[in-house]
């Protein structure tokens, strides 16, 4: 191993061990954003680039949740607004998300990973869809990490069409107006039997979240890097994850209920 290789090893391992066990955050939630940044800060013609080297950040931030025994992690990888992107960027992101699947799978069967998708997956070319279950079937068995593909995905959407559902039932006479309660809407999200994300992380410098989990995030603590997404690596996992351990966590109480605890 060469001395850089080396350094970064050591750091990586010390900021892996610095982190609590006790207090792991159950769900991370990620935007990956700045594949098209990075893609022209290297000097590459095409945005493309970007995205493919993100699948590698992906394998790498995956691996790393897996490793710290996490339970969840959803990330964005194509949103209902990313369908008005030049077609044929649209359709790299689609061959991408294939080669991915096709590729990872092995990697995902290694490490425990169980692979689902929240979003509106039947907008997908046919292709990209069967892959998709097929990988999710392969990968069902498991009962390590859960790894979300957030994927033709807009919460707004989402809530659209929970409070579609809850409508239903009550126009069928099945549920009072005055019975609707958080868990209705929540039995009706494409999230429906996973915790909410404990932390919110999103790279690229941007702070917004950009219809990703609007309901879920209600608690979410917020980490923003300026890392593009292609350069984040497990180190910067483990600082979010750091940072996340050094906040409190309130949920609406004050500082004194919680250390009378
Ligand atoms: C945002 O960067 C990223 C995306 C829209 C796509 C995310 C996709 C990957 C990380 C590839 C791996 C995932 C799968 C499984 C397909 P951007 O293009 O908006 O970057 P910019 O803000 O710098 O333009």
């Amino acid at each position: 191993m060469n001395a850089a290789v080396d350094s970064k090893v050591y750091k990586e391992n010390r900021l892996k061990a610095g982190l609590l066990p006790d207090y792991m955050p159950e769900h991370v939630a990620v935007i990956m954003d700045g594949n098209g940044r990075w893609a022209k800060k290297q000097g590459f013609l095409t945005r493309i680039k970007g995205h493919e080297v993100g699948v590698d950040a992906l394998r790498k931030i995956t691996t790393a949740s897996a490793e710290l025994g996490l339970n969840y992690l959803t990330v964005y990888a194509f949103s209902t607004e990313n369908w008005n992107r030049p077609k044929a960027e649209v359709d790299a992101l689609m061959n991408i998300l294939m080669g991915a699947l096709e590729k990872e799978l092995p990697i995902l069967l290694a490490n425990n990973v169980k692979l689902k998708a929240i979003g509106n997956i039947h907008a997908l070319p046919s292709k990209a869809n069967k892959k998709l279950m097929s990988v999710m079937d392969a990968t069902s068995g498991n009962d390590g990490l859960t790894l979300t593909l957030a994927l033709s995905y807009g919460s707004q959407e989402e809530l659209v069409h929970a409070f579609r559902k809850v409508a239903a039932e009550v126009a069928a006479g099945t549920l009072k107006p005055e019975e609707i309660s958080e868990d209705h809407i929540e039995r009706n999200l494409f999230t429906a039997g996973m915790p909410n994300p404990d932390l919110l992380i999103r790279t690229s410098g941007e702070q917004r979240i950009s219809n990703y989990l609007l309901w879920q995030l209600a608690y979410a603590e917020f980490y923003f890097t300026p890392v593009l997404w292609p350069d984040f690596d497990a180190d910067g996992f483990y600082e979010a994850i750091a940072t996340f351990q050094k906040r409190e966590r309130r949920f609406g109480q004050t500082s004194e209920q919680l250390t009378a605890k």
